[in-house]
C-alpha cells in the first residue's frame, strides 16, 4: 500500500512542479481532489479493507490529500505572483505605435547644407560670439560711428561697446586677426536686428558668411564660387545675376540674384514678375578691412559674401512666412 501512495504522491508532485498555467493546475486538482479523483477512489476502497488496517489506511488518504492540497495551493501561488513570460505579456503581432521621431529644424538644415556646398570647395566652417563689440561689428568692417552707413545696419546695443551682431561679418575680424592667410572659410550664425517682426522680417535671423584671402584672389573667384554655389543648391540650370551695390567692408560691392528658382526666369508671384530672387551680398574685401587687422592690403586680396539663410530656406522650399520657423508648430516641422 506504502508503494502505491508514494507513486501517487511523485506523479501529483512531479505534475505540480512541471506546471506552469493556473488552468493545467485546476486540472491536476480535478484529477486527484475531485468528488470523482483519485483521492475520494481511494476513499471508496476503504470498505474493502480489513477493518483492523482501516484507521492508518484513512490517516494515510488523509495525509496525503492535505499534502496535494497544500503543494496545489503553493503552486497556485507561485504562478500567479511569476512575471508574464514574453509571449503571455505582448502580442507580437499587435501593430506598434510609432514612435514620434524628431527631425531637424528646417533652418539647420538649411545652414548645413549650404556649408556643406562650401566645404565641398575647400572652404573650413567657423564660428563667432553672437555678443560682439562695436569695434568688430562695425568700425573695423569699415563703418566708423556717425557715418551714415551705419544706418543700414539697426543694432541691439547691450552696455558700453558691446552689442548682438547684426551680421557675421565680424566673424571675419576675429578670422583675419588670428589666421595668416591664405585661407577660405564660412560662418554661420545667428544675428540680431530691431525690426519689428512680419512675414519677411525677424529681430533674429541666421546667415552664412563667406571670406577667402590670398595674394592672387580676385572678382571671377568670387563669380564661380557663388554661381558654383547656386547651382548645386538649386539646382544645375540656375543662373545668377551680379548688381552693383554698396557694403563699406566690400569694394567693389554687388548684390547677387539667382533666376527665379520657382518659375525658372519666367516671372511668378514669388520673383515679382522679374524672374530673380537677390540671395546674398557679396565683394572684394576693402582694404581699409585689410588695414584694421594688419593684412597688408597691396600683398592680399580677398573675396567675401553673406547671405540670409530663412530667405534662402523659404526660397527652396516654398515657404512664404518667416514666422513659421520659430513658432515650432510640429505640423510644420514634421514636413522637412
Ligand atoms: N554683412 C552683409 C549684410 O549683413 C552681407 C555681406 C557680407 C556683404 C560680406 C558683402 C560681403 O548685409
Amino acid at each position: 500500500m506504502d508503494d502505491r501512495f508514494n507513486d501517487i504522491k511523485h506523479k501529483a508532485q512531479e505534475a505540480i512542479d512541471g506546471c506552469s498555467d493556473l488552468d493545467s493546475l485546476e486540472q491536476i486538482k480535478l484529477e486527484y481532489l475531485s468528488r470523482k479523483g483519485t483521492i475520494a477512489q481511494l476513499f471508496k476502497e476503504l470498505s474493502n479493507i480489513p477493518k483492523d488496517k482501516r484507521p492508518s489506511f484513512g490517516k494515510d488518504i488523509n495525509s496525503l490529500r492535505e499534502l496535494l492540497r497544500f503543494e496545489i495551493d503553493q503552486r497556485a501561488d507561485e504562478i500567479s505572483t511569476k512575471s508574464p513570460s514574453l509571449e503571455e505579456a505582448c502580442d507580437a503581432t499587435m501593430p506598434a505605435p510609432r514612435p514620434a521621431v524628431g527631425s531637424v529644424h528646417p533652418i539647420t538644415k538649411t545652414l548645413n547644407e549650404i556649408c556643406e556646398v562650401f566645404t565641398r570647395m575647400g572652404f573650413a566652417v567657423v564660428e563667432g560670439p553672437e555678443i560682439e563689440t562695436e569695434f568688430n561689428n562695425f568700425e573695423a568692417l569699415n563703418i566708423p560711428q556717425d557715418h551714415p552707413s551705419r544706418e543700414g545696419f539697426d543694432t541691439f546695443y547691450i552696455k558700453d561697446e558691446w552689442l548682438l551682431r547684426s551680421h557675421t561679418s565680424p566673424v571675419q575680424i576675429r578670422y583675419m586677426q588670428e589666421n595668416v592667410p591664405p585661407f577660405s572659410i564660412v560662418v554661420p550664425g545667428k544675428v540680431f536686428r530691431p525690426d519689428a517682426t512680419d512675414a519677411s522680417h525677424s529681430f533674429m535671423f541666421h546667415q552664412v558668411e563667406g571670406l577667402v584671402v590670398s595674394k592672387d584672389i580676385n572678382f571671377a573667384n568670387l563669380k564661380w564660387a557663388l554661381l558654383e554655389f547656386a547651382r548645386v543648391y538649386f539646382g544645375k540650370s540656375t543662373k545668377v545675376r551680379f548688381r552693383p551695390h554698396f557694403f563699406p567692408f566690400t569694394e567693389p560691392s554687388v548684390e547677387v540674384d539667382v533666376s527665379c528658382v520657382i518659375c525658372g526666369g519666367t516671372g511668378c508671384r514669388v520673383c515679382s514678375q522679374s524672374g530673380w530672387l537677390e540671395i546674398l551680398g557679396a565683394g572684394m574685401v576693402d582694404p581699409n578691412v585689410f588695414k584694421a587687422v594688419g593684412i597688408d592690403p597691396d600683398i592680399y586680396n580677398g573675396l567675401a559674401f553673406g547671405m540670409g539663410v530663412e530667405r534662402i530656406a523659404m526660397l527652396k522650399y516654398g515657404v512664404d512666412d518667416i514666422r513659421l520657423f520659430y513658432e515650432n508648430d510640429l505640423r510644420f516641422l514634421g514636413q522637412f
